[in-house]
Order: C-alpha cells, then structure tokens, then sequence
C-alpha cells in the first residue's frame, strides 16, 4: 500500500496504516467481518478515507462498497494480490527471487 501511494503521489502513511488495519473486525468477528470495523475506525479518529478504504476492500464479499477512489481500489487490488503471493510462497517456498525483483 506504501507503494501504491507512492505511485499515485498520495500519503503513504495513510495507505500503509490502511494496509495494516484493513482486516481489524475479522478476528474477532469473522461471520461479520467488515460490519463492525466503521465504528471501531471512527471511534479511534479516523476520517472518510480509511473508512472508505477499509470498507470496500471488502467489495462484493462482504459489504456493498465498491471502491471508487485511487486508495480503495489499490487496497482491494492488493488485498488480492498478497493473497495470490501467499499461495505461491506456499507452493514454492524455496524460490522467493521472483517477488524480490
Ligand atoms: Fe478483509
């Protein structure tokens, strides 16, 4: 995420903490991930758009909010891109020189 706002000329801070929180609801409610994690986002302060990033990175799945802006299409692109990179690394967890380049 860090390096997708770098690309688009945003605030990687931002991005990068989108990144960490993105799935801050799944452990502790796993049937209802994406439908507690507004309320806990604003409770802690942040504004429209890590709860617009969050949200949708769940697009389709678990909430109808479909990611429109450069942060929130990158978060649901690359939740989905570490999701692939982890089913190869689980496959070939001797060849990792690939992801490095
Ligand atoms: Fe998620």
């Amino acid at each position: 995420m860090r390096r997708m706002a770098h690309h688009f000329h945003q605030d990687e801070d931002l991005w990068g903490v989108a990144g960490l929180l993105h799935d801050l609801d799944y452990q502790e409610y796993p049937e209802e991930h994406c439908q507690h994690v507004e309320s806990m986002l604003r409770e802690a302060g942040y504004g429209d758009a890590m709860v617009g990033a969050i949200l949708s990175h769940g697009y389709g799945l678990c909430t109808e909010v479909k990611p429109q802006t450069d942060m929130e299409k990158s978060l649901y692109a690359v939740d989905e891109l570490t999701g692939l990179i982890t089913a190869v690394v689980l496959m070939r967890p001797s060849n990792l020189s690939w992801i490095l380049r």
